[in-house]
């Protein structure tokens, strides 16, 4: 297994991992309560949305990958992995099994670096935003209920609670093919984008659910903000990791 930048070809399983993966999530059991029998509604909206990330500047999406070899030779170094197909120049087929979705919000030079756009990724983001709309408008996607979003915005819940922190790496998304769960693969995820946040001295922020959060606070995360949110159970708490060299961080300064 190995956790390399995300590209297209990758998001139509890491849509259908996400399927499996949300099954029992509260978010989207509120979000989107009919993903059970909608599953290709749900799918779409997954799909839309990793495409959407991928060219919006600063989103950054890792996926976790294993080769159909590798598979069968269960611990093999990944170099000898796919040697047949090698010899033939050919590259192993890889098959996605896990996802992260990341954001670098900052204004700092850091920041600009991850946050850049071409023409061609701006026009696709566009294009991309139109097609959200034309869904949201007709209704389209069948696992959601926009009711329950509205209830939601209203409470607040989709305002940045981190917005007094400028320079960070926020965690969007963190899914692992329910196959391959307990068996580390989220665990590298996460710590790929930890590690760039500690060589850029800034935190990484996030909103954790039920699933996920012990892993969170294996690893450093505190809570920054439990919302209430009436009428709901569901109180995602949002957490905070601040960087192992704190007197150098940015965090808290926007450095311009
Ligand atoms: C959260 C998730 C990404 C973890 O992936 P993973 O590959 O299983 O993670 P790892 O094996 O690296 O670490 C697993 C740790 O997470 C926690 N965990 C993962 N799945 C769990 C489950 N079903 N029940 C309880 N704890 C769980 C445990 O602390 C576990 O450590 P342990 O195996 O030593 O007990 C995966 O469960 C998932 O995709 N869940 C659905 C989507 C989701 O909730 N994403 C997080 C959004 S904030």
């Amino acid at each position: 297994m190995r956790i390399r930048r995300a590209v297209t070809s990758d998001f139509p399983k890491a849509a259908s991992i996400s399927v499996a993966a949300f099954a029992k999530d509260e978010l989207y059991h509120y979000t989107n309560p009919y993903a059970g029998q909608q599953q290709s509604s749900f799918r779409g909206f997954m799909l839309r949305r990793l495409k959407l990330r991928n060219v919006l500047p600063g989103y950054i999406t890792w996926v976790a990958v294993t080769t159909e070899i590798q598979d069968l030779q269960d611990g093999a170094p990944d170099q000898e992995v796919g040697s047949e197909r090698g010899r033939r120049g050919e590259e192993p087929d890889e098959t996605v099994i896990g996802y992260a979705v990341w954001n670098r919000h900052g204004k700092s030079a850091a920041a600009r670096g991850w946050q850049t756009q071409s023409w061609a990724e701006w026009l696709e983001s566009m294009l991309l935003k139109t097609q959200d709309t034309y869904v949201d408008f007709f209704q389209l996607d069948k696992s959601a209920s926009p009711c329950n979003m509205r209830r939601l915005g209203a409470m607040g819940f989709f305002r940045d609670e981190f917005a007094e922190i400028p320079e960070r790496w926020h965690l969007h998304n963190l899914v692992v093919d329910p196959i391959y769960q307990r068996g580390g693969v989220g665990a590298k995820l996460l710590s790929r984008g930890l590690e760039q946040a500690e060589l850029e001295k800034v935190p990484t922020t996030l909103k954790a659910s039920t699933v996920a959060e012990p892993l969170y606070r294996r690893i450093g995360f505190n809570t920054f903000l439990l919302m209430d949110l009436p009428g709901i159970r569901m109180g995602l708490p949002s957490l905070i990791r601040w960087p192992s060299n704190p007197e150098n961080t940015e965090a808290g300064s926007s450095t311009g």
